[in-house]
């Protein structure tokens, strides 16, 4: 009997592993769905915010937008989602937790190895969530809030340090990473 049950053992056992891989790439898969459903929303919101109110005016359309799409795309698809960075405008909410931290120190640092930043993401499973992040690299878009100090409007610098006093994410040029979008899902 012992010896069946080690035999069967051993013959399940690869299957269990390639199930568990499978399974596994299916979550990649979901979870890099859900995180690239956020940008070009976000992006869609920005350009009609600019359009309608300036840089400026579009920093607020930002600061209430932003999580509010975030919401949108959390309620349809069961998935947390979230945008995170080392240098943080809005720090209550985009604060990285240590695997966040980690994941986006090793962006910086195959971004700067010569791997291109809009490829750089990463999955696993952390106790019991699947988690997956993917890096946000700094597009020309970006500057006019994110850019060096020199490329910000007097416009801008004032509703950025009226809205957030705490800002440390400008100094960006092109190319870089600004940050990542998280995505967890609490697994059955
Ligand atoms: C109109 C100005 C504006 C433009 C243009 C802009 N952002 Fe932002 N960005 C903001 C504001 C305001 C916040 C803070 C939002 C909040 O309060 O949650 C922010 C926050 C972020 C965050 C969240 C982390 C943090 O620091 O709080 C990321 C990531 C980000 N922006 C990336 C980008 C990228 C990438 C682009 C270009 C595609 C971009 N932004 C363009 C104004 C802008």
């Amino acid at each position: 009997m012992k010896k069946i049950l080690m035999a069967a053992t051993v013959l399940i056992a690869p299957f269990a592993a390639v199930l568990a891989h499978a399974n596994e790439d299916a979550l990649l898969g979901e979870a890099r769905k859900v995180a690239m459903a956020l940008p070009p929303k976000l992006i869609a919101s920005l350009q009609k915010g600019i359009g309608e109110s300036g840089l400026e005016g579009a920093i607020a359309i930002c600061k209430d937008g932003a999580p509010k799409i975030a919401g949108e795309v959390a309620e349809q698809t069961g998935w947390k989602i979230k945008r995170v960075s080392l240098k943080t405008r809005n720090s209550a909410r985009a604060t990285p937790d240590a695997w966040e931290k980690a994941a986006l120190e090793s962006f910086d640092q195959r971004a700067a190895a010569g791997e291109p930043a809009a490829k750089l993401e990463m999955g696993a499973q952390v106790g019991n969530e699947y988690r997956y992040v993917k890096a946000l690299p700094v597009q020309g878009l970006c500057l006019g809030c994110h850019g060096m100090p020199d490329q910000l409007s007097p416009e801008v610098k004032a509703a950025l340090s009226k809205n957030y006093p705490e800002d440390q994410a400008v100094g960006y040029s092109e190319g870089q990473i600004r940050g990542a979008i998280s995505v967890r899902k609490t697994l059955p």
